[in-house]
């Protein structure tokens, strides 16, 4: 029986994840198969190459080529202050309940370039509890957490941070944070003193820790539904009696099996709090 060059393009998209994984131990055979196939074409398509079977030996061969490829896939768009009103809800509805903890440990899990980890420290900063946190800022991608450890940033961008950072309850000059140099703005050490950057894939690594905060936002929309519901798992289980959990705009605990488990901190801006 003929395949249709669909179906080989499915068996081949199969194949490559499966290889993948056995060389390399990155599970991609879980994640949201069109968003997927999308990026599995923009790599083919930066490598010069017209079929999923020529990736695939090359990616195989090549680990340099895994490196690109894991870069186009693991998807790492990401900004400062990202969604300014989950700052503000975390400034007003989160902060009050970590006041009283004597340490507070915080996870961003499928943290890309970092930006997301300064944006707390600056907030947690602001609000006085810098002194006794530590941020574990996590990714699979490990050339993406050098760039987060690095903290420099695009000047270009700090138009946009600068606003985002107002709206989300900012009232310092937003300069106060970086050094300016060049192209670029390096944010300031004391920020970086208590950021922990460290390997995690959500699919294949274990818990490590508990935490009294952890961020996953714009992660778990590339995961098939039965993979959001095992890092949920992983998430809840990471969190302690009363710890907060914040996803993204666009994704929620509707429909998971720990739905139950958590009571909404605030539904618009996806925060829950671990009631058992
Ligand atoms: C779109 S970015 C979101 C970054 C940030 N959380 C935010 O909301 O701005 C998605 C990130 O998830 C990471 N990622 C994808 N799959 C992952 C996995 N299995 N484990 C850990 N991180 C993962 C990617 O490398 C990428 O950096």
């Amino acid at each position: 029986m003929k395949s249709s060059n669909k179906e080989v393009e499915e068996i081949e998209i199969g194949l490559l994840l499966e290889g993948i994984y056995r060389q390399y131990g990155y599970d991609f055979r879980d994640y949201a198969p069109a968003s997927l196939k999308r990026r599995i074409l923009k790599a083919m398509a930066d490598e010069k190459l017209n079929t999923v079977s020529a990736l695939q030996d090359r990616v195989l061969h090549d680990p340099a080529c895994m490196k690109r490829f894991l870069l186009t896939v693991s998807i790492d768009v990401t900004s400062m202050f990202r969604d300014p009103g989950f700052y503000l809800a975390i400034r007003k509805k989160v902060i009050p309940l970590l006041r009283n903890q004597p340490f507070i440990r915080i996870w961003d899990a499928g943290c890309s370039s970092g930006e997301q980890a300064y944006s707390l420290a600056i907030l947690l900063e602001e609000e006085g509890l810098y002194g006794k946190i530590k941020v574990y800022a996590t990714d699979l991608n490990d050339e993406l957490l050098e760039r987060g450890k690095a903290g420099i940033y695009p000047l270009k961008k700090m138009k946009e941070y600068t606003e985002n950072y107002k709206k989300a309850g900012g009232s310092m000059p937003f300069s106060n944070y970086y050094t300016a140099r060049y192209e670029n703005a390096r944010f300031k050490s004391s920020l970086k003193k208590n950021i922990v950057w460290a390997p995690h894939n959500l699919v294949t690594d274990a818990s490590f820790n508990e935490f009294h905060l952890i961020l996953c936002r714009n992660v778990m929309i590339y995961f098939n539904r039965s993979l959001q519901n095992r890092v949920h798992k992983l998430l809840y289980e990471s969190l302690a009696i009363s710890g907060v959990l914040g996803l993204g705009s666009k994704e929620s605990l509707n429909l998971t099996p720990y739905d139950d488990y958590y009571e909404e901190l605030d539904g618009r801006e996806k925060l829950y709090r671990k009631i058992k």
